[in-house]
């Protein structure tokens, strides 16, 4: 609201965020497990004083220093740039509070790149137990990077105390830090070990690759143990709507889900098959698929981190369209267009409805929704919509869905926005039926449009309902909250239930 949009309807800054996120906290993880992979590889090298084993450390540490120096630094400093173009209130407040943090993050950052030149230069040429202390040292100041990260990171998901005293240290050592450091630090772990079967199905010599792929495996399996319960205690710090969000509210959360714990149990059956019992079936192919499956469990863990705080960017604090929980009264009582900095609408003009629309949209909803584009479309969920539900629906968006932020502003602003939406995007009428909205009496149809066409259409509700009589239907309105997660309770009176029943019993019959 205080600042302009960087506005691309196709594709949507979350979308942007997520790509370059995804790549860089990847690799930003294995720059920690990778660290430590080094050191444990090189020891076990000179323990079994084996050359071969040294040398497959000291190329495994070029590839290293390639991956984690190069490609870490430019996508950490594009995350910079993206997200302070996408959310520039959330990145300034996540400045102005951790300065300190941010500051002792760039000195841990330079030791890491300074030990990581001296590690890998000094390969083969330094006293064996001092280039061992340069390793350790790589390793302590990156996890440190991870720590203080992690605590900025985790700030945003659980604020914990820092809501009341707005102190450094509540903030930092907040509800979520020590689950998700030691979620993070195990994650670490996972990276290095899917890093380390790459390198490993590379090596020429078939011994050295027996033996690091069996290395690469216990890394990964040690790693998917620690998560486990790292991620169940994770769970339980976080508030109960964020809970609940991931328990099944969230649909989008339910895909990621999929997707974690499919990619995990992949890791698990490659790792102790292809990895433990016959290393000699690690090759380029499984090696990949390990890879890959690490690089979804990564990116499904962060989508559902980022996913669970919603509608918020900073939980109880901003929400995800940069507006700040505290100022939701003050803006709808004056009105949105009127406060917000960046709007052409200072009012919302009858002649200008739908153009008022589209900046209420642009600032309120695009956060989370892309117009016609790749992700979360908002043209494909409205289609089923008609002006007087989208107003309906506006009115209690928060409550259907608790993860998207109240409507902030008037009701006019609320019906410019509908207008847009309906009118403007998919091209209906809507002239007709503004400006009384509300004034219809009720009837079965309009409590339709009102309370359920948001998520279902009449083609769907008919296939849905067809083995029911009126009596079940009648019956199921009254506890809708207990057939799906997703669906909020009907909250109409007895008499509106029984219209809405009566609806209901003449669309399965199909005469509407
Ligand atoms: C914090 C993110 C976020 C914001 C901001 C947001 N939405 Fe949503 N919205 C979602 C998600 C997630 C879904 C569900 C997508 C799915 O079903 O997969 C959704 C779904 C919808 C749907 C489909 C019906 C439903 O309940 O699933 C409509 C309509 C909608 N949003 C309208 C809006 C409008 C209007 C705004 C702006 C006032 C807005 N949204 C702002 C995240 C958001
Ligand atoms: C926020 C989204 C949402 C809203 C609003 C919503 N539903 Fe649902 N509903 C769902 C979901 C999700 C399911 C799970 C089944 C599916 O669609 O695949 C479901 C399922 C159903 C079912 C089938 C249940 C079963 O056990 O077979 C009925 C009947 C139903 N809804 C009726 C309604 C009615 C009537 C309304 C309006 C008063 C409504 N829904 C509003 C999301 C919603």
């Amino acid at each position: 609201m205080n600042y302009p949009a960087w506005f691309l309807p196709a594709i949507g800054g979350g979308s942007l965020i997520a790509l370059i996120a995804v790549t860089h906290v990847f690799v930003a993880h294995f720059a920690v497990g990778g660290g430590l992979y080094l050191v444990l590889a090189e020891r076990k090298g000179l323990k079994e004083r084996s050359g071969k084993i040294l040398e497959f450390t000291r190329s495994h540490a070029k590839f290293f220093i390639l991956v984690t120096l190069v490609y870490g630094s430019i996508t950490g400093v594009g995350i910079w740039w993206i997200i302070s173009l996408v959310n520039p209130a959330a990145t300034s407040l996540l400045i102005h509070n951790f300065v300190f943090g941010w500051a002792a993050e760039w000195v841990f950052f330079v030791v890491e790149i300074l030990a990581a030149f001296i590690y890998f230069y000094m390969f083969g040429k330094m006293e064996p137990s001092s280039h061992q202390k340069i390793g350790w040292m790589y390793f302590f100041s990156a996890w440190m990077s991870l720590v203080l990260i992690n605590g900025i990171v985790a700030f945003m998901l659980t604020p914990g105390r820092w809501v009341q005293d707005q102190n450094f240290w509540s903030g930092f050592l907040n509800p979520s830090f020590l689950p998700s450091m030691f979620f993070r630090t195990f994650l670490a772990f996972l990276m290095a070990g899917a890093f380390g079967y790459v390198t490993s199905s590379f090596s020429k010599d078939r011994v050295v690759r027996v033996q690091m792929t069996r290395f690469s495996a216990k890394w990964c399996l040690v790693a998917v143990a620690g998560i486990i319960p790292s991620a169940y205690w994770y769970l339980k710090a976080l508030p109960t709507p964020a809970q609940e969000l991931i328990m099944g509210k969230s649909p989008t959360i339910e895909v990621a889900k999929l997707w974690g714990l499919g990619s995990l149990v992949a890791i698990i059956v490659v790792s102790i098959v292809a990895g433990m019992v016959l290393p000699k079936l690690n090759n380029k192919i499984t090696s990949l698929v390990v890879f890959v499956s690490a690089l979804l469990f990564m990116g499904s863990f962060e989508w559902t981190r980022e996913a669970a705080r919603r509608p918020y960017v900073i939980n109880q604090v901003m929400y995800s369209n940069m507006i700040f929980e505290n100022d939701l009264p003050q803006i709808n009582e004056t009105g949105f267009l009127k406060m917000a900095k960046w709007v052409k609408n200072r009012n919302v003009a009858e002649s200008k409805l739908i153009d008022a629309g589209r900046e209420i949209f642009i600032h309120q909803c695009y956060a989370c929704h892309t117009i016609g584009g790749i992700n979360n479309d908002i043209v494909v969920r409205t289609k089923g919509m008609s002006l007087r539900g989208m107003v309906k629906y506006i009115e209690r968006i928060h409550r259907v869905r608790y993860f998207m932020p109240p409507f902030a502003g008037t009701e006019e602003e609320a019906k410019a926005l509908a207008a847009f939406i309906v009118g403007g995007l998919h091209g209906k009428p809507i002239e007709k039926e503004l400006p009384p909205v509300a004034a219809l009496p009720t009837r079965g149809d309009t409590l339709f449009e009102d309370n359920c066409s948001s998520c279902h259409s009449i083609e769907e509700m008919r296939e849905l309902i067809a083995d029911r009589d009126r009596d079940t239907l009648r019956d199921m309105l009254d506890r809708l909250e207990e057939l799906s997660d997703e669906m909020p309770p009907f909250e109409g009176t007895s008499q509106e239930k029984d219209l809405l029943a009566d609806y209901l019993y003449t669309i399965k019959e199909g005469r509407s």
